[in-house]
């Protein structure tokens, strides 16, 4: 009796230690894992309390849970930008082969994904989260498992209100094919009739909340909750193999794939959010008038010929030399030979591409970043993570990607380590601050690193063990 209160008493310290950890593990690094600019007054704090926050990861929960009213968030003018970056989850599908491990497994990771969303998303209280594409795992899907997923997204593991997404769960939940038809229709008429070439078609003014300000507190004006911002990936739509079935479903359940959302425009700090589907710019495709859609899209935004910085989200990253990045250029195109997901309509499609072409990059950046104040791009795509600098050498050469800055006229690339639990579980943060006294947009990314999923495991299992064990010894 004696060695089994023991082991319960071991047991319960073990999941004590390890619970404390997953909870709080933000604070270990908490430069890393917080905005670039705090907004709380600690001049006001008593000379102990001033001590403990300097104390690591002690002051850091301090300053979280502890602080007292007086010294919390001392409003800024201009607000800083915070948006959260979360980078190619990839949820798996469960398949009638599949293993009950592998199941528990794919269980597992959607509450490992949420844990991590949640703990940030509870530190960080972000304004935006951009989903950085690669949502789910596989593009050759039929619609009952894409609904499937998405479930396990918007409920599961990047959980917000029902209101937020009741459209999407009704859809779910009806659980019919997407009619796919409709949209290839109203595509047609949009292409023929010239309304893609149209900036109104894309272009949103200062929007923190898609519901009708539900979600807007009225005495500061900013969001209680954050607006998601879903880019498209090349598992969620496909490279070259997109279809109208892919474009339709993405729309009914995350929304339009290219637009723009300019804020605060009749300020001395205008800025803007573009998003882009990077999929569809190179090819070739199955559906060629995808492309022309993309690049309609570019051409409209550049007739804004905006002043105000930009922050472009989009998955695949830009070209750069091998060497900088985990992933240096490459492009497969669909062959006649067995591959998988090959059929013959497929022969000489872009099959996969790690960064977007030379010739494809440098309009991009001409278009989004030629004519404004700058600013910063963020992707997803190769998961590990990359951190780069693109300076405009000269009219022939171009944007430049370099680890430093070789030019006036440069723009930071963070491609988005994933948050998945081989690659520590990391959520991205971007914060843009306005630097009042250059009257510039500065625009700052970390990223916060969580732990292997294993250890998650470790202490969900440690829990429940210490709590069987502790009933085991009341009973004997
Ligand atoms: C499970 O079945 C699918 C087809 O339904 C097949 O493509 C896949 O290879 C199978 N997986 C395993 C592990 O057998
Ligand atoms: C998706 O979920 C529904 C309801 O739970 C189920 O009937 C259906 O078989 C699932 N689809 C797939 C492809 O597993
Ligand atoms: C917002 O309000 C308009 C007009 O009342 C309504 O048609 C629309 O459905 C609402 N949208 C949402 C997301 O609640
Ligand atoms: C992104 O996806 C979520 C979940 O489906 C949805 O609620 C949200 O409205 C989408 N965002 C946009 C901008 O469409
Ligand atoms: C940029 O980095 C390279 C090597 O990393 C270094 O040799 C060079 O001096 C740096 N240039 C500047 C302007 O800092």
């Amino acid at each position: 009796m004696k060695l089994l209160q023991k082991i319960a008493w071991i047991v319960t310290a073990l999941g004590a230690v390890l619970n404390l950890y997953i909870y709080t593990y933000p604070s270990l690094d908490s430069t890393q894992c917080y905005w670039s600019h705090e907004y709380r007054d600690l001049t006001t704090l008593g000379a102990w309390e001033k001590a403990i926050v300097e104390i690591p990861y002690f002051g850091d929960l301090y300053k979280q849970y502890f602080l007292p009213d007086h010294a919390k968030n001392v409003d800024m003018q201009p607000r800083d930008i915070r948006i959260m970056a979360v980078g190619d989850p990839q949820l798996n599908g469960n398949w009638p082969n599949t293993s009950y491990m592998k199941r528990l497994d794919n269980f597992g990771n959607d509450y490992y994904l949420r844990h991590v969303y949640e703990t940030m998303k509870k530190r960080l209280d972000p304004s935006f989260v951009a989903m950085m594409g690669d949502l789910v795992s596989s593009q050759w899907t039929a619609d009952s498992e894409f609904f499937n997923r998405t479930r396990r997204i918007v409920s599961r593991s990047f959980p917000r209100p029902e209101e937020q997404c009741s459209a999407e769960l009704n859809i779910i939940s009806k659980h019919e094919d997407i009619d796919w038809w409709t949209y290839l229709q109203n595509f047609e008429d949009n292409l023929k009739n010239d309304v893609f070439k149209q900036r109104e078609f894309y272009e949103f003014k200062d929007v923190y909340d898609w519901y009708n300000g539900t979600f807007i507190d009225p005495s500061t004006g900013s969001n209680t909750e954050p607006l998601f911002l879903n880019v498209t990936g090349n598992h969620d739509i496909g490279y070259g193999d997109t279809t109208y079935q892919h474009m339709a479903r993405w729309k009914a359940l995350f929304g339009k794939v290219n637009y723009w959302i300019e804020y605060d425009t009749d300020t001395d700090h205008p800025w803007r959010i573009v998003m882009l589907n990077s999929l569809a710019l190179d090819g070739p495709m199955l559906e060629p008038e995808l492309k022309t859609y993309t690049w309609q899209f570019l051409e409209a935004l550049e007739s804004t010929h905006y002043k105000g910085s930009t922050i472009l989200l989009t998955h695949v990253p830009m070209y750069k030399r091998a060497g900088l990045c985990k992933d240096g250029p490459n492009f497969e195109y669909y062959t006649a030979s067995g591959c998988h997901g090959c059929s013959p309509s497929r022969v000489g499609l872009l099959k996969s591409q790690n960064h977007l072409s030379q010739e494809t990059s440098r309009r991009v950046l001409d278009i989004v970043f030629g004519e404004g104040a700058g600013g910063i791009i963020l992707t997803g795509h190769d998961h590990y993570g990359c951190d780069n600098y693109y300076s405009f050498v000269d009219e022939e050469k171009g944007w430049v990607a370099e680890k430093n800055i070789t030019s006036d006229k440069w723009i930071r690339e963070v491609t988005v380590r994933s948050i998945m639990g081989d690659f520590d579980g990391t959520m991205g943060i971007m914060t843009g601050h306005f630097n009042q006294n250059q009257k510039k947009w500065e625009f700052d990314y970390t990223q916060c690193k969580f732990i292997v999923q294993h250890v998650w495991w470790a202490a969900r299992i440690m829990a429940l063990l210490a709590a069987l064990l502790q009933s085991l010894t009341f009973l004997f």
